[in-house]
């Protein structure tokens, strides 16, 4: 099991007092761009936190702040054409004012060799910050700041893990929560257990003492996240992932309870019997099928086959017919034929999923698929995504139009990006409503009668309890 520190514990902490000191009453500021997925969302409000204890403040925009971060994601290929862009756009800004801090982090900087390629390629980033290090965050900016000092710090290996970091949340009433980190799957197409190290569970008494601080706060709803919350705890002696959610639906104030991802090899009857009982856990499930054909499934290294996937469905079905499930499918993966492809359109077909994330499969150095031979061609693979991509909204649409008439409830989430007046905030299943109400529903749950319907999203009507 990881060992496991406090962050007011270790020196790197007594860093933030000494760059508050470093300003004196100069004011300093921040932005930070965040890429990936919701790890990377968390990871940014640690960050946030870190620079907030350093007395930095939110900077209205890129090219004024004075620390400027990349958290950077490497799932799939291209992103790293997209930093080199921003970055080269920034140089203009670090010339204007050279006091200005650059700091790439996130996962791409665990890649073999890519942080070593863009220090040299861009000579005014001053850190380059692993996934591991985080709490070093404030004796690296430190140092630079006293030091001039360019930094690399990235760790190999995962280390202990961190708790009791500060941190910054833009929403009030909704929190990500993670509860463990890291993946030991080696999907043979992923580049995350490279990047995000071997898997580690929080303990559930930090976990739970966490949340608890959250609701004192107001927080309603959370997010626990993992990159396969199913095995949360395996291996180290913790509790069970459905015990965790038994412990945590006890807290007071916390009304909704999600989690993701869960891997399909890794979903209990016991996880499903505590979805079932537990009024607090959503009900919704986001499940990665990655591929409907058992060719392909053993190749990505995902130990299921469709007939087991399709039995966790008819399960969860029938222990929660109304639940909102959820997947990612990977189209191209190398050596997928027509007919394997196939087995995903039928797969798809035959479970009507709520929503799908599709990817056209990207190549990532250093992980075994990347050496398997692909001979489908680009335009084959493009004419596939959309097939694929017409099914599942066909499914999406005959989803969401089967929940007109029906009541649902929102947490609202803030104002809708359009239309006056209008609120938007995402029902149980995770559907994003749309519905006319005020500002100060904001942070409150608000009952909604579905008018309209489209794919992934809904309109209606605000109701009385
Ligand atoms: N741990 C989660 C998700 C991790 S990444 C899980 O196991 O489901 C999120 C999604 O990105 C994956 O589910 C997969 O569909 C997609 N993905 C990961 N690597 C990819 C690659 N090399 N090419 C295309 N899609 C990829
Ligand atoms: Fe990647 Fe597979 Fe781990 Fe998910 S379970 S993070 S897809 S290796
Ligand atoms: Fe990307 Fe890292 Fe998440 S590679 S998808 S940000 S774990």
């Amino acid at each position: 099991m990881a060992g496991i520190r406090s962050f007011h514990q270790i020196t790197d902490s007594t860093f933030c007092t000494r760059v508050r000191t470093f300003f004196g009453d100069r004011p300093h500021t921040y932005y930070i761009e965040t890429y990936g997925c919701q790890m990377n969302v968390r990871d940014s409000q640690t960050i946030a936190g870190l620079l907030e204890s350093m007395g930095y403040t939110p900077a209205a925009n890129r090219q004024s702040a004075d620390a400027v971060l990349f958290n950077t994601c490497c799932v799939r290929e291209g992103a790293e054409d997209r930093l080199r862009g921003n970055l080269g756009k920034l140089k203009e800004a670090k010339v204007k004012n050279p006091d200005m801090l650059v700091i790439l982090c996130g996962c791409m900087m665990q890649e073999d060799g890519t942080a070593d390629k863009l220090r040299r390629a861009f000579r005014f980033v001053d850190i380059f910050l692993g996934t591991h290090n985080t709490h070093e965050l404030p004796m690296l900016i430190y140092r630079v700041l006293t030091a001039k000092e360019r930094t690399l710090s990235l760790w190999e290996r995962e280390g202990d893990i961190v708790e009791d970091m500060p941190v910054v949340r833009e929403k009030t009433a909704q929190a990500y929560v993670n509860i463990m980190y890291g993946c030991n799957n080696f999907c043979t197409y992923c580049i995350v257990p490279y990047v995000r190290g071997r898997e580690r569970s929080r303990r559930h008494e930090d976990i739970e003492r966490e949340v608890r601080a959250l609701a004192r706060t107001g927080v309603k709803e959370i997010m626990l996240l993992g990159q396969n919350v199913n095995s949360y705890g395996k291996n180290c002696g913790e509790i069970s992932f459905a015990s965790l959610l038994r412990l945590l639906h006890g807290v007071d104030g916390i009304e909704r309870i999600r989690f993701m991802t869960s891997h399909p090899k890794d979903l209990s009857d016991e996880l499903i019997e505590a979805m079932r009982d537990l009024p607090k856990v959503a009900c919704a499930l986001h499940l990665p099928v990655q591929s409907g054909s058992d060719r392909i499934l053993r190749q990505m290294n995902r130990h299921y086959t469709r007939e087991q996937y399709l039995t966790l469905v008819k399960k969860l079905r029938a222990a929660m017919p109304d639940i909102a499930l959820s997947t990612d499918v990977i189209v191209g993966f190398p050596g997928e034929t027509e007919e394997d492809f196939a087995d995903t359109l039928s797969l798809m077909e035959e479970v009507r999923f709520d929503s799908a994330f599709t990817f056209v499969y990207s190549p990532r150095v250093g992980t075994p698929a990347a050496e398997m031979k692909d001979e489908t061609s680009d335009g084959e693979k493009k004419a596939r995504m959309a097939r694929l991509i017409a099914l599942c909204e066909e499914s999406s649409l005959a989803r969401a139009q089967s929940k007109i008439g029906t009541r649902v409830r929102v947490l609202a989430e803030g104002k809708a990006r359009k239309g006056e007046h209008l609120l938007c905030g995402r029902a149980e299943s995770g559907w994003m409503v749309t519905f006319p109400g005020r500002e100060d529903q904001i942070g409150q749950f608000v009952n909604v009668r579905v008018i309209h319907a489209k794919p992934n999203s809904l309109s209606g009507e605000t109701e009385e309890e």
